[in-house]
């Protein structure tokens, strides 16, 4: 009897297994039963060898001089036409217009969508994707492009080698609040429910991305949610973007990622990815590790104060030096006297002959 309960019960696994529903119908979760250690299990990519995010480690990254800065394109150009917020259960985000692009990469790449990962403890308790050193970021910005000179849409280049280009962003918090962000947080409450999505003003892309585009860390990965596409050239920037602690609460607790109809509300928090296995891929940079390094306000002043301790100290020894020639002076005229009339006496040396300029 016990056999044969055994028996139908592998039967029935055997046959769910077999009729499990296509990859695109799996609802995947972050945690929970297709958590991120599942997902392999369901997209056979998540457990392929060139995945993303992953931890940079600054010392093992290597440079290259051909990475040039990227170039927006069309970015602060929005127009009037309203963006669409959307919150698609995993994540918050933002169509973007298809004049909207990215320069500087090895083709042209067109505008998609652009969306944020983030975490539920506050500053400090992780969020980001990608990692520096094995240190997260509190949250990070994901803007997402299509090869479009090889592709003629996302969902073709999206599973084709070199398809994406997804520009990651490292938020962090301050006390400072970031205007530009406000353009996304203040409309979180329209789309608090999985599958809601709202026209929001447009606004200036540009503004949410560092000052600073020209440094960095570039790698060849994937799509960080399944299906898990290994289709992405990653450029990570160096600089951080920095937003309030209040901007990161509000991100990380007004959004859910159950739908408005469903009873059991559940928040869209630690939406983010555990980093991968680099394998056998490397880290490039835009940038050598004497640039990349910046120097906090304190180096700053230390080396500022040091330069003048430096100068007037020079100026100090110059005029002591100064100031003991001319009290040597005199003794020296007189030495140099004596030698000239111990030496006058001796026969005039001839001159040398006027030298002809050639
Ligand atoms: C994308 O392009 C492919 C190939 O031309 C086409 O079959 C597909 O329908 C297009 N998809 C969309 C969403 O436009
Ligand atoms: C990404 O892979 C391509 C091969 O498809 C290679 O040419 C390129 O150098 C790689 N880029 C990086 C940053 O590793």
């Amino acid at each position: 009897m016990d056999f044969l309960c055994l028996f139908i019960l592998l039967l029935l696994l055997f046959f769910q297994w077999t009729a499990a529903p296509a990859a695109a119908e799996i609802s995947w979760t972050y945690t929970g039963l297709v958590g991120q250690t599942e997902w392999a299990q369901y997209f056979p990519y998540c457990g392929a060898t060139s995945q993303s995010p992953v931890d940079v480690v600054t010392t093992q990254t290597k440079y290259d001089p051909s990475l040039i800065p990227l170039t927006p394109l069309g970015y602060n150009q929005h127009g009037y036409k309203p963006f669409t917020l959307f919150n698609n259960g995993h994540t918050a985000g933002i169509l973007l217009p298809e004049w909207m692009g990215v320069s500087g990469l090895p083709w042209l790449f067109t505008a998609v969508q652009m969306h944020l990962h983030w975490g539920s403890g506050g500053p400090s308790y992780g969020g980001s994707e990608h990692t520096i050193n094995g240190l997260s970021a509190d949250a990070e910005l994901h803007v997402v492009h299509y090869n479009s000179e090889l592709y003629p849409n996302m969902s073709t280049a999206m599973t084709q080698r070199n398809g994406l280009a997804v520009l990651g962003i490292l938020i962090v918090t301050g006390e400072e609040t970031n205007l530009a962000f406000n353009n996304i947080l203040n409309y979180l409450g329209r789309v608090r429910h999985a599958d809601q999505s709202v026209s929001i003003p447009a606004f200036d892309v540009q503004s949410l991305l560092p000052k600073d585009l020209g440094r960095y860390y570039r790698y060849n990965g994937s799509l960080t949610t399944p299906p898990c596409y290994q289709s992405v050239i990653w450029t990570l920037f160096h600089e951080r973007v920095q937003i309030s602690k209040a901007q990161l609460l509000k991100m990380e607790t007004i959004l859910y990622s159950s739908k408005a109809e469903e009873k059991d509300r559940m928040l869209l928090q630690d939406n983010y990815r555990e980093t991968q296995p680099l394998n056998h891929r490397v880290i490039f940079t835009s940038f050598t590790a004497e640039s990349g390094k910046e120097l906090s306000s304190g180096e700053v002043t230390a080396i500022v104060i040091g330069v003048m301790c430096g100068c007037v100290g020079l100026a100090v020894i110059v005029r002591f030096i100064v100031k003991t020639i001319r009290m040597n002076e005199p003794e020296k005229k007189q030495d140099v006297d004596l030698n000239m009339t111990s030496e006058g006496e001796k026969k005039e040396e001839p001159s040398l002959p006027p030298q002809t300029e050639p």
